[in-house]
């Protein structure tokens, strides 16, 4: 199998996790006799310091030019007093748009080897399985008008949705709820936007093409505190895109860590792939960040990209394995119960690389 994979590393813990991401594809390929390119660009932060603009030409070009593309993470805190148009994430939102792809995959899974890392009870999180499919072209990101007035003091975004791009992601999640448990959760704020009652309504409409699986429609702000208490409720979790972007940040707090959380981004011309988190100022440069995020985002583009779902299982079934074996970055560390080892973000891409090839 021939993958040419654009590799958009950025700012911050970008770099650090999507290296380790990368080995792991490198050593999927070597085991299992498959050719993998990579060529590298630049974005965000680095790409503005580099070359003045956030998402340069080069870069776009790479991007169209691959079988996927691996994105890190954007943002750095000296482009702060930006404007959103000239900051590292215009880059991200611009490449988005570019690529085309409308579903944002984010799934987050109970580890049970992770289990004490969750400030949840463990009979909270035990089985948790839930898929955010995240609309991700749509909505307050991309919506005009757009503007802040600093003379009036008076700015504006604009929620905006037709009902053609509800269908099409809507059609995502249903058919992704097919093949799980068969249930879509769409998320709203119908009782307030009207925006939401367009959703609301396109969504109750393709339901119906899909008969085997349930629909229920759930109130952002209810569904933000339903997640946390009964997380084990959800299947595929439907959202417009600023509800999406929050929910699945929360729903890190099931798996113990957001530097836990993959995503792929499907339906556009190349299928675009970054971990859920950011670039972690915070963290950028210690070794610490958590780069299963990245690591399961690289079995995203084996699954959606490649059709290698066996290679894709055997990346995620190493991540299992270094956790029950009791490896732990920094961030899932919480509990200090014996038998763990915090190690770094260079270790922890070694041990899933070690594990994989135990197994494949
Ligand atoms: P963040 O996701 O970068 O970090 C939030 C918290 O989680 C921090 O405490 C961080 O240390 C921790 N964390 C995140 N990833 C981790 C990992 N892999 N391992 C261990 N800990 C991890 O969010 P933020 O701090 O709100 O934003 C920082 C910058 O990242 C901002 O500029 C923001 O715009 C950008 N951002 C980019 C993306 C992206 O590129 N896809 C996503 C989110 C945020
Ligand atoms: C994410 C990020 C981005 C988003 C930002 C950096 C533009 O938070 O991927 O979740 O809001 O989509
Ligand atoms: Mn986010």
């Amino acid at each position: 199998m021939r993958l040419k994979i654009a590799v958009l590393a950025g700012d911050g813990i970008g770099p650090e996790v999507t290296r380790e991401a990368t080995n792991v594809l490198r050593a999927v390929a070597e085991l299992g006799g498959h050719d993998f390119t990579f060529v590298d660009g630049l974005i965000g932060g680095i790409a503005i310091t580099e070359t003045g603009s956030p998402l340069p030409t080069a870069t776009l070009d790479a991007a169209l030019d691959s079988d996927a593309v691996l994105l890190g993470a954007v943002g750095d805190n000296k482009f702060n007093s930006l404007t959103p148009d000239k900051r590292p994430e215009a880059g991200l939102l611009q490449i988005r748009q570019a690529l085309g792809g409308f579903a944002n995959l984010r799934p987050s899974i109970a580890y049970k080897a992770l289990s004490a890392s969750s400030p949840l009870r463990p009979e909270v999180t035990e089985n948790v399985d839930i898929l955010f499919v995240r609309e991700l072209l749509g909505g307050l990101y991309f919506g005009t008008p757009r503007s802040w007035n600093k003379e009036t003091n008076e700015a504006v975004n604009t929620m905006r949705y037709t009902r053609d791009e509800v269908v099409r992601v809507a059609r995502v999640a249903f058919e992704l709820a097919g093949k799980r448990r068969k249930k879509v959760t769409s998320v709203d704020k119908a009782n307030v936007l009207e925006v939401s009652q367009l959703w609301r309504a396109t969504v109750t409409e393709v339901a119906k093409d899909y008969p085997d699986v349930t629909l229920e429609h759930q109130l952002v702000d209810s569904m933000a505190m339903h997640i946390m208490n009964i997380p084990r409720n959800f299947d595929v979790v439907l959202t417009e895109n600023l509800f999406g972007d929050i929910l699945s940040d929360e729903a890190g707090v099931i798996t113990g860590s957001l530097g836990m959380l993959p995503s792929a981004t499907i339906g556009g011309a190349v299928n675009l792939y970054e971990p859920v988190h950011g670039s972690a100022p915070d963290i950028a440069g210690t070794g610490k960040a958590n780069p299963l995020g990245a690591i399961l985002t690289a079995a995203m583009i084996l699954r959606y990209s490649a059709n290698l779902e066996q290679d894709a299982r055997a990346i995620e079934q190493a991540v299992h394995r270094v956790l029950d074996a009791g490896y732990r970055t920094a961030d899932i560390a919480r509990g200090h119960m014996s038998g763990q080892q915090t190690v770094t973000t260079q270790e922890m891409g070694k041990r899933v690389h070690q594990a994989l090839a135990e197994s494949i």
